[in-house]
């Protein structure tokens, strides 16, 4: 499971609910291709070109407080109501900025609030000049949902507080009112004012700011991205931040006490980068470097550009977890070069993405690690399809009236990567690699939606070889359930030794100290863990436990894997090791399998229920709302 939508009874209901619901919006009604259904932007009257924020960070209370002026290039002279999105932000005043920095005073309203969506600021434009700058000021609230505050007592440190942001999919619009779209790009420009000591860094260009602190004690640090991006990428990130560089091009930053850590996992950046070049050609956003967040970061990684935020959760000390650094490179052309244009194309950026990312781990880590990623892919897809309803299954994925964070599954990751893998498989690739490079110059900086790439697909690729790919296989893979027949899927054989041993030691031939385990790589061990049996003797759980010492484990994934054996058979010893993992790890990916095996059992809710309490105010807003459905849910 990658995270998103949980049992499939869950996700019947609310299509349920949201057909009835929403019976006026029509949810059965032809989706329109390139639609972004998931703002209230109106896009063809006006379209927004440059962000410019000047926000100071408040601490005590919590928010972001300043203005932002947006620049917006009108699309339609008939228009005078430009539409944002906003989400729980509190709106100060609305002016128009003349050529001579005078302000006019605008008049504004707050929609409505719409489920998952937030609510429209309608801005009324007095004249119809082809372009305009609109400044709002207004302060962030502190539930908003695209940031996490964390107290001093969350971070590695201790001693000071902490602040991230994550605007993908829709968060951007609860600390900045812009158009939310991945369809609209952006330039932006910020100055950002922290309390002296603490360092501030974007996913941008990092200009010189102020080198003492003004009155007030705080410091402003300036930043600027020249390229236009979707506002999913725009990144915030203030704390105590300590910075490794690793080549001219490339560096890591993190809390003081994890860079040590960091610096040795993640030795091989430059190595990567120069990687991923040769393979999709340039490397277009200068530099590129990692982040790693404190333990309560909600995803694995975010690419946000220049700056990929990551979790350390994939710091295991052995880089066996580097693939998802590579994927979050691989961003940098599928996702951030070319865009998925709507939430229903997600799978042009994450099937992409994965595809690119397996890739780069052939390169550098060999064929034998990225078949057993490829092996551990399609189970984790097969598993989750078997849950989901069919029209989930879609590579375009109908979202509407849907929060898309819970479009997040292995349908659009592995699925879309086995479908390359099919075009790959027919055309080869000394077809493939061309078509991807072109792919890539051809709509770099542009938002495309799917039916967009299967126009470029048919003319690029399989005009080429007219009778190599039938339009009913495309049909199949993009508006089809499930995994076509005729699908390419990894050989199983990397990992036979292991299916082997744990055949062998689950029929008692094999004891637990001959299990070839001290060799085993991450995967291997993943792989002897998550296709266990349901049911293990308490007596085989003890001695693993005891021979590996897997409740301990400092792999986060390890024992992710090792906790659900433990909930399914109710084994107490894990239980200590297991809320301490809760209340320590964030990542949704990781902790929301854990919760919702545990309320399976009414003793594992009793337990959920009382972590959840002491964990909640440690997770991030966004991993907050996925499990109160799964642990408090309202009756
Ligand atoms: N862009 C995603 C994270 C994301 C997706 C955030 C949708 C919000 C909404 C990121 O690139 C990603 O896929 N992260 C994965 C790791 C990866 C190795 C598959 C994750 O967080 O698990
Ligand atoms: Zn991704």
């Amino acid at each position: 499971m990658r995270a998103a939508v949980g049992a499939a009874a869950l996700v019947c209901v609310v299509a349920l609910v949201s057909t009835r619901a929403w019976g006026a919006n029509q949810p059965e009604a032809p989706i329109e291709p390139g639609r972004d259904y998931h703002s209230f932007a109106n896009v063809t009257d006006f379209r927004l070109r440059d962000v410019d924020l000047d926000l100071t960070v408040d601490f005590a209370a919590s928010r972001l407080t300043g203005r932002v002026d947006l620049k917006v290039a009108r699309q339609n002279p008939g228009a005078h109501t430009l539409i944002l999105d906003t989400r729980d932000l509190d709106i100060r005043s609305v002016s128009l900025i003349r050529e001579r920095g005078e302000a006019k005073q605008l008049d504004f309203k707050l929609g409505d609030a719409r489920e998952f969506l937030g609510r429209p600021l309608q801005i009324e434009l007095p004249d119809s000049s082809p372009t305009a700058t609109i400044r709002v000021a207004y302060r962030t609230e502190p539930q908003a949902s695209g940031l996490q505050w964390l107290t001093p007592a969350q971070t590695a440190g201790k001693k000071h507080p902490y602040l991230f942001s994550q605007s993908q999919a829709i968060h951007a619009r609860s600390w900045i009112p812009l158009q939310d779209t991945p369809q609209v790009r952006v330039t932006y420009a910020a100055t950002i004012r922290v309390p002296d000591g603490l360092t501030a860094v974007m996913s941008a260009d990092h200009e010189p700011g102020d080198s003492k602190p003004n009155a007030q004690g705080l410091r402003a640090y300036r930043f600027r991205m020249h390229d236009a991006i979707p506002s999913y990428l725009i990144a915030i990130a203030v704390g105590d931040l300590a910075f490794h560089s690793f080549s001219p091009r490339t560096g890591v930053y993190s809390e003081p006490a994890v860079l040590k850590a960091a610096a040795h996992e993640f030795v091989d950046l430059e190595k990567m980068v120069a990687t991923c070049e040769k393979l999709f050609g340039p490397y277009r956003w200068g530099r590129y470097d990692l982040l790693i967040l404190p333990p309560s970061a909600p995803y694995g990684g975010m690419e946000n550009p220049r700056l990929s935020f990551i979790t350390p959760t994939v710091i295991a000390g052995d880089r066996s977890l580097v693939s998802l650094i590579a994927h979050e490179l691989a961003h940098s052309w599928s996702g951030n070069l070319v865009t998925n244009a709507t939430w229903r194309d997600f799978w042009l950026n994450e099937g992409f993405t994965v595809y690119l990312e397996r890739r780069i781990v052939e390169a550098l880590s060999g064929k034998r690690r990225e078949q057993m990623e490829d092996v551990l892919g399609v189970q984790s897809l097969k598993r989750e399809m078997a849950d989901l309803p069919a029209a989930d299954q879609h590579l375009a994925i109908d979202l509407r009236n849907r929060d898309p964070d819970d479009g997040v599954t292995d349908v659009a990751y592995e699925k879309g990567k086995l479908f390359l893998a099919f075009l790959e498989s027919r055309f080869g690739r000394e077809a493939i690699d061309p078509f991807l490079r072109g792919y890539f110059d051809h709509f770099a900086f542009q938002s495309i939606y799917t039916e967009q790439f299967l126009d470029y697909l048919r003319a690029n690729l399989l005009a080429t070889k007219p009778n190599a790919v039938s339009e009913q296989e495309i049909h199949a893979w993009v508006y089809e359930p499930g995994l076509p027949g005729f699908a390419v899927l990894p050989a199983a054989d990397v990992f036979a030794p292991v299916e082997d041993a744990r055949r062998r030691w689950l029929a008692g031939s094999l004891s637990t100290a001959a299990l070839p385990a001290k060799q085993w790589s991450t995967q291997e061990w993943l792989h002897f863990l998550d296709n266990m049996p349901a049911e293990l003797p308490r007596a085989k759980l003890d001695e693993l436990d005891r021979a590996f010492a897997l409740s301990a484990s400092t792999n986060a994934e390890i024992a992710h894997s090792w906790f659900r054996i433990a909930i399914r058979n109710d084994y107490a010893p894990a239980y200590g090791p297991l809320a301490q993992y809760l209340t320590t790890i964030g990542r949704r990916k990781l902790v929301r399998p854990l919760y919702e095996d545990l309320m399976k059992t009414a003793r594992g809710a009793e337990l959920a229920r009382s972590v959840y309490a002491k964990a909640r105010p440690g997770y991030h807003p966004i991993v907050q709302t996925t499990l109160d459905a799964i642990v408090t849910p309202a009756r």
